[in-house]
């Protein structure tokens, strides 16, 4: 069975850095897939922008290539790549200067949709496309502008950027993509807590030892070592994706399921976070694998100390929290691509079994790839004569396999969001107050391991990181889980 499709208002979406990697890889491969699934008008309009020079037709065999390059099992249905073409066009634009500028006016003018403007260019050029919008009569109350990470690059980026957005346009018009926010398990974080009665009274430092998130990669840098030099791992994964999943699991059941709701919710946690200390950060950089550069000839700079690796433990000083520690690493080049959350309760009070029952505790773990599902380990006892020993096994829920062909069928991320945009929901974007947040939470880490002079530590490819991570959690008695697809 197909997954349900609900119709959304007739829009047309520019993408600026219409001939870039993320249109390529993701924002065009995910329109298609809308259009396949019916939630495409007929005249809706897809607008590359860029600098090139190109004609439509040029276009089109552009996105035509990005179709066949990431959305392979779509590109057989060659009816429905020739409907998607029809509907895309292409304006030659200089996001600075004056050039395409009136074309694009001209073609979006007296159109009766939703106007959707997708940023997927740097940060630089927000200034200037945001400027240009208004002057060129686009900026009026139904349009959107959505806006990818990296979101600035400190607290005072941020303000400025945020600053630079709202000259033009209001806080409801401005979606700020993490496309964590979008993936499937991330929203059913949020289905299982407030949704069931079962885990929310044990969800506190009452009953839960630690919280570990994992948001492990095998790749490297690739192609991108330019800009990762500049960010590493806490400004390109732990201020945002990792953020976004503390939040999600540490928050207040927020009154409704409505985006001020849950995001005045999560600004709270954010604003809640302890200052990190040295003692409880791990950063790391990978070295070369038999056949893989290490990080440092990655980056073309044997001299960096940025990291392609963190750990850190992590305290939220408020109520439900205090005293439970959250552990979140994330990395490159690991041993498996993985992410997880997982909730590590405490044991129980006392054993009526005797010490050889042995100490155990359940775990709820939130796997959001690969097979995306859940698994609460539960105590029972071994099979069998020969007395009571107890022993854990999982109670595993894979969705794919609970809930069949629809389970897989489900869009990825950026469809989600994308679509999101077009109904006006702002419940899985960033809102500006919470990244200004998350970057006045990271600024000091940061600024701490600068003034120190801390370098990284070497871990090896393939591994679970640096050895220091594991020391971590070992020092409090305690231990990552496995790393493993
Ligand atoms: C991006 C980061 O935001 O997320 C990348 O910039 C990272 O460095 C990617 O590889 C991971 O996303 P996913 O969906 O593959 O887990």
């Amino acid at each position: 069975m197909a997954s349900r499709v609900i119709p959304v208002d007739p829009f047309d979406l520019v993408v600026f850095g219409g001939t870039g990697d993320l249109a390529r890889r993701k924002i065009l491969p995910a329109l298609f897939r809308r259009f396949c699934a019916g939630q495409m008008e007929e005249n809706a309009l897809i607008i590359g922008a860029a600098r090139s020079p190109m004609d439509d037709e040029g276009y089109r065999a552009f996105v035509s290539a990005a179709l066949e390059e990431f959305n392979p099992s779509g590109i057989s249905d060659t009816e429905a790549v020739a409907g998607f073409l029809r509907q895309v066009s292409y304006v030659a634009l200089d996001a600075t200067g004056t050039e395409g500028w009136q074309i694009l006016a001209n073609r979006l003018r007296g159109r009766d949709a939703v106007q959707a403007f997708y940023f997927s260019v740097g940060p630089s050029l927000f200034g200037a496309l945001a400027e240009h919008l208004h002057s060129y009569g686009m900026a009026g109350q139904g349009t959107r502008i959505v806006v990818e990470k990296p979101f600035g690059r400190d607290l005072t980026s941020a303000k400025a950027l945020n600053a630079t957005l709202a000259a033009h346009f209001d806080e409801s018009q401005i979606y700020r993509i993490d496309h964590y926010l979008g993936k499937e398990t991330v929203q059913n974080l949020m289905a299982v807590r407030f949704g069931n009665m079962l885990f929310e009274p044990l969800w506190n430092s009452q009953y839960v030892d630690h919280i570990q998130i994992t948001v492990a990669e095998t790749v490297g840098v690739g192609g991108r070592g330019e800009y990762y030099d500049r960010s590493g791992a806490m400004r390109d994964m732990m201020q945002n994706h990792l953020m976004q999943l503390l939040c999600l699991i540490a928050m207040e059941p927020p009154a409704k399921f409505d985006p001020d709701a849950v995001r005045d919710e999560k600004l709270k946690v954010i604003r809640a976070l302890d200052p990190v200390e040295a003692v409880d950060l791990v950063r790391g950089q990978y070295e070369a694998d038999e056949d893989k550069p290490d990080y440092r000839s990655q980056v073309g700079d044997a001299d960096t100390t940025t990291e392609s690796f963190v750990a850190l433990k992590a305290r939220i000083s408020n109520w439900r929290w205090a005293g439970t520690p959250f552990y979140l690493r994330t990395g490159k080049r690991l041993r498996a691509k993985v992410s997880e959350i997982a909730v590590v309760f405490k044991e129980t009070p006392h054993s009526i079994f005797g010490p050889e029952a042995g100490r155990h505790r359940n775990i709820l773990t939130i796997r959001l790839q690969p097979n995306e599902g859940m698994d609460l380990g539960v105590t029972i006892k071994e099979p069998g004569p020969g007395g009571m020993r107890l022993v854990d096994v999982p109670l595993d829920m894979t969705f794919a396999e609970a809930l069949g062909p629809e389970a897989e069928d489900v869009p990825d991320a950026y469809e989600r969001l994308i679509m999101d945009v077009i109904r006006g929901n702002q419940t899985l974007f960033m809102r500006g107050d919470e990244v200004e947040a998350a970057w006045a939470w990271t600024d000091p880490i940061i600024a701490g391991w600068e003034a120190r002079g801390d370098t990284p530590q070497a871990y090896d490819s393939g591994s679970s990181g640096p050895e220091d991570s594991l020391m971590l959690m070992h020092r409090d008695g305690r231990k990552w889980r496995e790393i493993r697809a």
